[in-house]
């Protein structure tokens, strides 16, 4: 039902407990009042009460089922000859649609980035070792590279949230498009969702402005179809989306294996996995539910299945979720047609919110519940989707938080560790400390390597690397 004045909203308000919306109304000029209705219309009053009861106002156990197991998939490098045979013809089929445009980066760049607590949207995270390039230039640069190896442009969709969508599109207005041509660059919204305090009742981060935060990386899968996102991958012909996360600056984004494995088993929605470093590591976890592809989530996973082991020692859940996929467009489109839902998880959250005497607060602890879904939920409504290991010193260098574990700092590292590693391969010698650790600040441009494969056919063009040494090679 749609309000079309205050006077409506009260009513309807009302009846679902939320009056506290209006209760600076009457200090609101027309103007103000009009965004007030506007922001009560998107608000979902078919299921609000329904999420209050159950996801707010309780705190829902984790719905584990009894019977799942672990899911298969493909090991970095085939085992054997026929699985050889198949990724050979993976790759082909991989590197023909990548140069066939059918393949597009899309990256998740809605978030709020709490932790890592950066004024402006993660993108612009100065992170490279040597260039401090930002997150944004890193994908860029790489997206330009695979465009000239494929010799196609290869188009990028970017998801904002309301919290930084107009900053998002100055930052590639200012630095134009980073050379890729506004025209392979399509930035489009999420989804929000209100917040709530414990009470149920939706907090209001100003008089005029109810408290709302991005709808979680879940929504992508909407906000696609919404914004016409898909309505411009079909009109470029673009059949696949390669999702990440804007905060993992290793990302291999138009890998020809993963996109090959994907297509040739139709897959729907397809995943990247790492083998876990410990069975509790804070990563979700690949399973097969009830026949379906599903990620179970660290928490939720009782710790007598974390803790189990093969007779080999490895871990039976081995597989842990990296938020790295590949979505077919088609999968997008027909879940919007006929009408989806992803669950709802709940976090507690220091909630900024106007008190009942209208003065701004900050809160220094949890006041309330944001309510997020997540990609990977979309997993058990496919009928293929394939699982492709990665190794963790090639692909996640996560940045999450400033310092310490999963930061711009641990990233760094992981990215010398890596481009160290092609070096090596290549025959260069790297200088390394007693621990192990390199011994010079190392970089390298997409636009001079993609991978190691690439490196080893510039090597008369890199200069010897001496301790201490910072090296850019772009
Ligand atoms: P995170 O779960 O790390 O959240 O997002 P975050 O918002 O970036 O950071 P914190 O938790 O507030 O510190 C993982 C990825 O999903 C995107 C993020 O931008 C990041 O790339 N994301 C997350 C969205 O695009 N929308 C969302 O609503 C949430």
């Amino acid at each position: 039902m749609r309000v079309s004045n205050i006077s409506q909203a009260k009513d309807l308000l009302e009846q679902h407990g939320q009056r506290q919306i209006l209760a600076f109304c009457d200090e609101l000029n027309d103007q103000q009042q009009g965004q007030l209705v506007s922001q009560i219309n998107k608000l979902d009053f078919n299921n609000l009460d329904k999420w209050i009861n159950e996801l707010v106002l309780n705190t829902p156990l984790a719905d584990i089922p009894d019977d799942f197991k672990p899911a298969p998939y493909y090991k970095a490098t085939p085992q054997e000859n026929e699985q050889k045979a198949l990724y050979d013809k993976a790759l082909k089929l991989g590197r023909e649609l990548i140069s066939g445009g059918k393949v597009a980066a899309f990256v998740v760049a809605g978030g709020q980035g709490t932790r890592l607590g950066f004024d402006g949207p993660k993108g612009n995270y100065p992170v490279s070792p040597v260039k401090n390039k930002t997150l944004f230039q890193l994908f860029a640069e790489q997206i330009k590279a695979n465009s000239n190896r494929y010799g196609v442009d290869l188009a990028w969709y970017i998801m904002t949230s309301p919290l930084n969508d107009a900053q998002t599109k100055e930052i590639f207005k200012e630095n134009d498009y980073f050379g890729l041509g506004e025209d392979n660059v399509f930035i489009f919204q999420q989804g929000t969702m209100p917040n709530f305090g414990f009470d149920g009742k939706i907090l209001m981060a100003d008089k005029d402005k109810i408290a709302c935060s991005p709808d979680g990386h879940g929504g992508s899968l909407k906000a696609l179809f919404d914004s016409g996102a898909i309505d411009h991958m079909k009109a470029r012909g673009v059949e696949y989306a390669s999702y990440y996360q804007v905060d993992n600056p290793l990302i291999n984004i138009f890998d020809p294996l993963f996109v090959g494995l994907h297509a040739l088993a139709e897959a729907q929605m397809s995943s990247k996995t790492l083998i876990k470093a410990y069975p509790k590591e804070k990563v979700g976890n690949f399973c097969i539910v009830d026949g379906k592809m599903t990620v179970i989530e660290y928490s939720d996973l009782p710790d007598e299945h974390a803790e189990r082991k093969n007779p080999d020692g490895s871990l039976v859940f081995e597989l842990g979720s990296i938020a790295i996929h590949m979505v077919s467009r088609s999968f997008v489109e027909k879940i919007n047609e006929k009408g989806f839902a992803l669950p709802w998880h709940r976090a507690e959250k220091k909630i900024p919110y106007i008190d009942a005497q209208g003065n701004k607060v900050k809160p220094t602890k949890p006041n309330g519940v944001k309510l997020e879904s997540f990609v990977f939920d979309a997993l058990p409504m496919t009928t293929s989707s394939i699982i492709l290991e990665t190794l963790r010193e090639n692909e996640f260098g996560p940045v999450k938080n400033a310092t310490g574990i999963d930061s711009a700092e641990s990233s760094r590292e992981l990215m010398i560790a890596c481009w160290a590693g092609w070096l090596e391969d290549a025959g260069v010698k790297v200088p390394r400390k007693a621990d192990g650790s390199v011994d010079a600040v190392i970089e390298i441009a997409a636009g001079f390597a993609l991978d190691a494969d690439e490196l080893k056919s510039k090597v008369n063009e890199i200069p010897e690397i001496k301790a201490g040494d910072s090296v850019y090679l772009g």
